[in-house]
C-alpha cells in the first residue's frame, strides 16, 4: 500500500477561499486559540486574525492523495446539533459559542477536574496531517487536519489502571444548538474508544483543517479524528472525558444498535445490514464520479490491524 507522501503541498498552495466561508467565524475562533500562551512552536507564533496557525509541523503518516477543497470539507457535513441535512451545520453552527470553552475530565484518572481549552493546547506542538476521513454513508474525503494525538493529551490526566476505555461527550446546549430540540439521537452525542484505540498514535485530537482554525460546523473547537473507523466516531466540540472500565454508550449504536457497534472499525467485507460497504464515492470528484474500492481500516491496517488481533471483526462491528 503505497499511502505515504515525503513531498507535501502547502496548504496555502490548495486552499480555496471560499464565498461561503465565514470570517467573522474565524475571527471568533481565532480569538479562543490567540489566548493560548506561547509555549508551543505551532501555537507560540501569535494567531494571526484570519485564524491561519502559520507552518505546521509535518507528520510522516499522511495520505498520498491530494486533499479535498476546503468548500467540501467545510460544507457537506454531518453535526445533527445543528440538523441532519448536510447543509444545515455550514448554515447554523454560527450560534456555537467556542469561547471560553473548557473540558471536564471524569472518572479512572488521578487528574481529574475542569481544564480550560488553553490547558489542553498549552505544551503541544501542532501538525498537520492528511487523512482519508470516510463516512457511514459511503462517502469519503481527503482531509489535512491539524492537531495532535490524542494520547499525549490523556496521558497528562494519569489514567488508573481502571480506565479501560475512554469516552467522550458533545457540548449538549440547546440554545446554541437548534438541533437538540429534535430526539433524533439521544443527547449528549457521545463516542467512545478503548483506550489502546485512543492511545494509538494516528488519533488525533483536532483543532483545525487547511491550516485554519476549526470551523464550527467541523467540531470547533476541540474534535476527535479516528482515521479507520466511520467519521461518526469523530466526536465534535467535545466538553467531557470520561475515563472508564466498561465498555461505553456510544451515540449510534444506542440509536441502532444492530447497524453500528462500538467498534465501527471500516470494514468493506462486513455489510451494513441496509448497503454494502465494498466502495465508497469520494466526494468532490463530481456526482457521477465513480466508485473506489473501499479498503480494510480504511487503509490504516498496517498500522492499526493489531489491535484487533484476536477479535472477530464480523461479530465486533
Ligand atoms: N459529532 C457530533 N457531536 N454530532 C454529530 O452529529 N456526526 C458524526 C461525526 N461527529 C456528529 C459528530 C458523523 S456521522 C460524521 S460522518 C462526522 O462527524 C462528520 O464530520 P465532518 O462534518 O467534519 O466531515
Amino acid at each position: 500500500m503505497a499511502r505515504r507522501r515525503t513531498e507535501r503541498i502547502k496548504p496555502s498552495e490548495i486552499t480555496s477561499e471560499s464565498a461561503f466561508f465565514n470570517r467573522r467565524e474565524v475571527v471568533r475562533s481565532a480569538v479562543a486559540l490567540g489566548l493560548l500562551p506561547a509555549a508551543s512552536k505551532a501555537l507560540g507564533a501569535a494567531m494571526p486574525p484570519d485564524g491561519d496557525f502559520g507552518e505546521l509541523a509535518k507528520w510522516p503518516g499522511s495520505v498520498e492523495e491530494e486533499p479535498n477543497a476546503f468548500e467540501d470539507i467545510t460544507t457537506y457535513n454531518n453535526f445533527y446539533e445543528f440538523g441532519t441535512g448536510k447543509g444545515d451545520p455550514a448554515r447554523n453552527a454560527h450560534t456555537l459559542e467556542t469561547s471560553p470553552w473548557s473540558v471536564e475530565v471524569t472518572g479512572e484518572a488521578e487528574k481529574t477536574g475542569t481544564y480550560t481549552l488553553e490547558d489542553i493546547l498549552k505544551p503541544h506542538t501542532l501538525e498537520d496531517r492528511v487523512y482519508r476521513f470516510r463516512c457511514v454513508e459511503a462517502w469519503s474525503m481527503i482531509v489535512p487536519w491539524v492537531g495532535f494525538p490524542l494520547g499525549d493529551l490523556l496521558k497528562r490526566f494519569a489514567p488508573l489502571a481502571g480506565a479501560r476505555y475512554v469516552q467522550f461527550f458533545t457540548l449538549n446546549d440547546p440554545s446554541q444548538m437548534p438541533g437538540l430540540r429534535y430526539p433524533v439521537l439521544e443527547w449528549p452525542y457521545r463516542e467512545g474508544l478503548t483506550m489502546a484505540e485512543a492511545m494509538h498514535p494516528l488519533t488525533l485530537l483536532t483543532v483545525g483543517v487547511y491550516g485554519k482554525v476549526l470551523p464550527n460546523q467541523n467540531g470547533a473547537p476541540l474534535r476527535l479524528i479516528v482515521p479507520w473507523k466511520y467519521g461518526f466516531k469523530s466526536i465534535k466540540s467535545i466538553v467531557r472525558i470520561h475515563f472508564t472500565e466498561t465498555q461505553p454508550k456510544c451515540s449510534w449504536n444506542m440509536a441502532a444498535p444492530q447497524e453500528y457497534g462500538f467498534y465501527s472499525n471500516v470494514n468493506p467485507n462486513v455489510d451494513h445490514p441496509r448497503w454494502s460497504q465494498a466502495t465508497e464515492r469520494r466526494l468532490g470528484a463530481g456526482l457521477f464520479s465513480p466508485r473506489v474500492p473501499t479498503l480494510m481500516f480504511n487503509g490504516y491496517a498496517d498500522e492499526v490491524a493489531d489491535l484487533y488481533r484476536g477479535l472477530d471483526l464480523v461479530k465486533n462491528y
